[in-house]
């Protein structure tokens, strides 16, 4: 009998494709196959994300849970982010935790497997040119990295000393991942890197020479590739270059991530973020006048220390110009490793809270009236997920999440639609063509 994988991921796109890789290695030199019970599992992962203070205690409880839960002679694996910057603190609180692999270090994990009581987690171990094994959860999702850790020192973010500096895999290879993922099915790829405009930056071989833009021409030179999608770029790396392309290629779809943070050029300068709202309201303007059916999306962290009300107000008057098809907002949540960890002036946590519920709410007017304008528009929609609820959903190419009535007989097909029917955050429509 095969031994069983159970996997739990936290976090953002980077750790799902991680844990795909893991599964991948796991299953090709080990023979494991991927269960949802973990009872019955013979190893457990957890693959964690260490960007919020929570997820972080949650780990904790979580280990104890697995633990009580698991076979006897089941092994239980820390990878990820957090195993980055807690290292073997890990196995100090959990003891019955075998090994901690982290997020830098993914290739190793059939090696440490066998080691008990492993502790990989070093963050200038080099994997960017490592050739994983396949595994994909869904074979039209096709998430492919293309550059590991980050260069950036925003001061409230782990990420750079959980990923280290940031590194380029070869164009090679990424474009031998594209042309497998469409081999297998898939019409549209998700680059992926903590910084991607910001690709070229750094190769392990000297001779490798290419830029982001670059790097999406070749992509999209791949036959039967029809959708390229990526994250997430900086909005300091968004030169006119970039954004033209962008426009330009038929195959980019027109939905771009614009992580703001904060409105305010006084905050803007203390995390570290290299540009001003009026650069950012910039780049936002010359994206929408290109393009003008763009759909933006965006992070926002609330309550950075020494946030004034007057900072706050900035936040809120760059989401009143931009207009914001989807935002991800934060209350600030100081991190070990950080710049900002030090800083005194911080926010009261209930003001932070009040904020954060303030920009949510302005948010969702915002969204109602985008989402009441799509009635009767009609997308070409890619579906990608089969619902229990008899639907099938996918994205149009401005990544409006869409709904129809169908079954698995869609998946991995695009298809004209007709919205009918609106909400905030997810539009049901009917195929047309
Ligand atoms: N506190 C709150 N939010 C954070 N993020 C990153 N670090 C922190 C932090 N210390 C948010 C940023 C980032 C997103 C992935 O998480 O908005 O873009
Ligand atoms: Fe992803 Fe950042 Fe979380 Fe790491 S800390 S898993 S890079 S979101």
């Amino acid at each position: 009998m095969s031994k069983k994988l159970f996997i739990e991921t936290l976090g953002c796109a980077m750790n799902v494709r991680d844990s795909e890789h893991m599964i991948a290695e796991l299953n090709a030199h080990e023979g494991y196959e991927l269960t949802d019970d973990a009872a019955s599992a013979d190893l457990i992962l957890i693959n964690t994300c260490s960007v919020r203070e929570k997820p972080v205690h949650k780990l904790f409880s979580e280990l104890g849970v697995f633990n009580k839960l698991k076979k006897a002679d089941a092994k239980i694996g820390v990878c990820g982010c957090t195993a980055s910057h807690l290292g073997k603190e890990i196995i100090k609180r959990a003891p019955y935790v075998n090994f901690v692999l982290g997020a830098r270090n993914v290739s190793k994990i059939a090696d440490v497997l066998h080691r008990d009581r492993a502790v990989e987690v070093e963050i200038d171990y080099d994997e960017s040119q490592f050739a994983f094994k396949d595994f994909r959860s869904s074979p039209y999702k096709a998430y492919i990295n293309i550059s590991i850790g980050c260069d950036k020192q925003c001061t409230f973010c782990i990420v750079p000393k959980t990923r280290g500096d940031e590194i380029s895999i070869p164009p090679d290879l990424i474009v031998a991942e594209v042309r497998k993922a469409v081999e297998n099915g898939a019409k549209e790829v998700f680059l992926l890197g903590q910084n991607v405009n910001n690709y070229g930056r750094r190769f392990s071989d000297v001779n490798d020479k290419m830029n982001f833009t670059e790097l999406l021409r070749r992509v999209s030179a791949v036959e039967g590739l029809e959708r390229i999608r990526f994250t997430s770029p900086h909005p300091f790396h968004m030169d006119d270059e970039f954004l033209e392309e962008f426009a330009r290629n038929p195959k980019i779809c027109k939905s771009m991530h614009m992580p703001l943070q904060s409105g305010s050029t006084d905050i803007l300068k203390a995390m570290k973020r290299g540009y001003t709202k009026e650069w950012f309201l910039n780049r936002a303007r010359k994206l929408r006048e290109l393009v003008p059916d763009v759909s933006i999306s965006t992070d926002i962290i609330v309550a950075f220390p020494g946030e004034s009300d007057a900072d706050f107000e900035d936040t809120l008057d760059v989401m009143k110009e931009v207009r914001f098809e989807q935002v991800f907002s934060f209350k600030y949540s100081p991190r070990p490793l950080t710049e900002a960890e030090s800083f005194t002036n911080v926010v009261d946590s209930e003001l932070g809270s009040f904020r954060l519920s303030t920009l949510q709410a302005y948010q969702d007017t915002i969204l109602d009236s985008i989402s009441a304008g799509l009635l009767g528009k009609e997308y070409d929609v890619y579906f990608e997920e089969l619902r229990s609820d008899g639907y099938v959903a996918g994205r149009s190419d401005n990544n409006i999440m869409i709904k129809v009535k169908g079954s698995e007989e869609w998946l991995g097909k695009i298809a004209r639609v007709k919205i009918t029917e609106v909400s905030r955050s997810v539009q049901y429509g009917e195929i047309i063509a």
